[in-house]
């Protein structure tokens, strides 16, 4: 694929935001080239041309899947963030507990009470079982609750990377980025060609879903814990601002909005106020 001009990439540029929100700046014409030319070259397209004329044909192509996986970037890890986890296991899950216990008191039935979690943007799904692990930790320190009054959502708009995710089966190196090794041998078991499969007790209490952050889907709401990690810096204020604010409403009244380390809002945005643990800060919903 020959390389892309100043016009040719101002149209995939705004394909792009057009489809996922992605914002691609000036000066990130070797990133298109890089990780869509090969796409294009297997497809058998011969202009950039021609590629923004079919992905705006059809936005839900296997064309435009394909690219959408291609252009955005899934790092992630285990336990990300180490200290956000711990700020989760220190402040935020017992609050979770206690909402467990008031709910449970209200209904009367022991295993009604659920808290659901929503891991937007979860790429291969590390965010998630990760989570997973730290609540059935928990859960083990305190007998009166049961891991399944847990549900985890994790959504992100890459349909191969939540395959993955689903599938919970993942190879040597991506095990041995921020995975302990007694984690490891609890909650994952090996499978053939060196991968490690997550254990069905974990896998139990997560679902994931294809979803685009910019096009709110409509049937999941009222979580108790919305994590957005690591996501927002790939688009612009206005989306940026749009997803906070699906986000809030997505979240039950006083449940709780947690951004990547690096990550804050600035000003806080109603409806949320700002929190600071020893570990990590969160925001609040009113
Ligand atoms: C860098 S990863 C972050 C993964 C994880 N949250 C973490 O912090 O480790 C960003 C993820 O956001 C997803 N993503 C990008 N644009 C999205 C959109 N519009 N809607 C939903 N997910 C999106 C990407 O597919 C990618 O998997």
């Amino acid at each position: 694929m020959k390389a892309i001009n100043a016009d040719e990439f101002a149209a995939v540029a705004k394909q792009f935001h057009v489809m996922c929100g992605l914002v691609l700046p000036e000066g990130k014409q070797y990133l298109v080239t890089q990780r869509l030319g090969p796409l294009l070259e297997g497809s058998g397209i011969t202009s950039w041309q021609e590629y923004v004329a079919l992905l705006a044909k059809d936005p839900h192509s296997s064309l435009a899947v394909g690219s959408i996986h291609a252009i955005t970037t899934h790092e992630t890890s285990w336990f990300r963030d180490a200290n956000v986890f711990e700020g989760i296991e220190e402040t935020v899950l017992p609050e979770l507990a206690e909402r467990i216990r008031e709910r449970r008191e209200r209904s009367s039935a022991r295993r009604g009470a659920q808290i659901t979690i929503w891991c937007a943007a979860v790429s291969t799904g590390q965010e998630a079982y990760s989570l997973a692990m730290l609540i059935d930790r928990f859960v083990q320190n305190n007998p009166d609750l049961l891991l399944e009054q847990f549900l985890i959502l994790g959504t992100d708009i890459s349909a191969p990377v939540l395959a993955q995710g689903m599938q919970g089966v993942y190879d040597d190196f991506e095990v041995g980025r921020g995975l302990r090794a007694d984690l490891r041998d609890e909650y994952f078991e090996a499978v053939s060609g060196n991968r490690w499969r997550v254990r069905d007790r974990i896998r139990a209490i997560i679902q994931f879903q294809v979803a685009s952050l910019i096009d709110p889907f409509a049937h999941v709401g009222g979580f108790d814990l919305v994590l957005c990690r690591n996501v927002l810096i790939y688009f612009d204020a206005e989306t940026r601002a749009r997803i906070v604010q699906l986000c809030g409403a997505k979240l039950s009244p006083g449940g709780i909005f947690m951004l990547g380390a690096s990550e804050c809002l600035m000003p806080v945005p109603d409806p949320f106020t700002v929190q600071r643990t020893p570990k990590a800060a969160f925001y609040r919903r009113a």
